[in-house]
């Protein structure tokens, strides 16, 4: 009994640990909000959390004094008013006041200001398609896992998926929001702050559901147009015989058939776009910083390090080919 309390505790300790260090860089945090629906969020959370509080206070308070009192003292506890204004008339002015607040202060989410950019995530099984759209709705480009905003700019979320149903979810900027088969959900929010701000997939969605992560990235203006014009043209050209023996063991290995490299013959739409995964903040949906060794690594081993998705290991490219495609990658930024 003893072993196991004690393994309760330390369990409950690396959570409170965990939620501490999330807590403190607030990199994905619902307690700093950086987004006008977070904000929005924010109010609504701690007006909930200390009325109710209060509430249970009060409640607790009533429940002490009729058992630790004497009979004498809580007698007016009995009294027909206290039970009709406490037990009817208190809980129904609160609960209304609280429908009110809360249908009043959530408007914000759905009167949503005209949205300057439009972009279209795609769930997959277990990452995010980032479609830029241009002024017809039309792709204009795509990248993956990572979402670069200008701030103070809304930009509309138009949320889809390919396979089952994953959930959009930004919990520094904006709450939650399902992309249901067959549905085309969206939702326009602006970032309020520069910054780094991680997502997460918030509905199971098989194996690697808990590596479904992605990087919404908000910037000022200036850095957000000279981003679009690198992020909208076709990818560098190897700037070096290894570059280019890498696109060769590339294109020869058919990473081209899923993947697509704008510019080259790779044109492949299964898989991520990866005309710039060098400039990318991870690779694998949040999984893994983008770097020569992540990436040879991945590209060896995909279903040994995350079991279950599309990717199949290349672990048939010899060691000086591994490096080259890799280096190759993480030259395209
Ligand atoms: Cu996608 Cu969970």
């Amino acid at each position: 009994m003893h072993g196991r309390l004690g393994i309760l505790t330390r369990r409950l300790s690396i959570v409170a640990t965990a939620s501490l260090v999330a807590g403190c860089n607030w990199s994905q945090s619902i307690l700093a909000p950086r987004g006008s629906h977070a904000e929005t969020i924010d109010i609504l959370s701690w007006a909930f959390f200390i009325g109710g509080g209060a509430i249970l206070a009060l409640v607790a308070g009533c429940l002490a004094a009729a058992i630790l009192l004497r009979r004498e003292l809580t007698a007016w506890m009995a009294n027909n008013n206290f039970i009709i204004g406490l037990g009817i008339v208190f809980p129904v002015i609160t609960l209304t006041a609280i429908l009110t607040f809360s249908a009043v202060t959530s408007r914000a989410f759905l009167t949503a200001e005209d949205a300057k950019i439009r972009i279209e995530v795609i769930g997959e099984q277990f990452w995010w398609r980032v479609n830029y759209l241009d002024g017809q709705g039309k792709p204009a480009f795509a990248t993956a896992n990572e979402i670069r905003i200008p701030v103070d700019t809304p930009v509309e979320f138009i949320l889809k998926t390919q396979d089952v149903i994953h959930s959009f979810w930004v919990p520094n900027l904006a709450g939650k929001l399902d992309m249901i088969p067959g549905r085309i959900n969206s939702i326009t929010f602006a970032a309020t702050a520069p910054g780094i701000y991680r997502g997460q997939c918030a509905e199971y969605c098989g194996a690697q559901h808990a590596l479904m992560a992605f990087y919404v990235v908000a910037t000022s203006q200036a850095e957000y147009d000279a981003w679009l014009a690198q992020q909208s043209g076709d990818a560098p050209e190897p700037a070096s015989p290894f570059l280019a023996q890498g696109q060769e063991v590339f294109l020869a290995s058919g990473c081209g058939a899923c993947h697509t490299v704008r510019g080259t013959p790779a044109n492949g739409l299964l898989g991520p776009d990866l005309t710039r995964v060098g400039s990318r903040l991870s690779i694998a949906a949040g999984t893994y910083p983008v770097n020569v060794g992540t990436l040879a690594g991945w590209t060896s081993s995909a279903q040994h390090l995350k079991p279950g998705n599309l990717m199949p290991s290349f672990g048939n490219l010899q060691g000086e080919q591994l490096r080259a495609v890799a280096a190759y990658m993480e030259s395209l930024k």
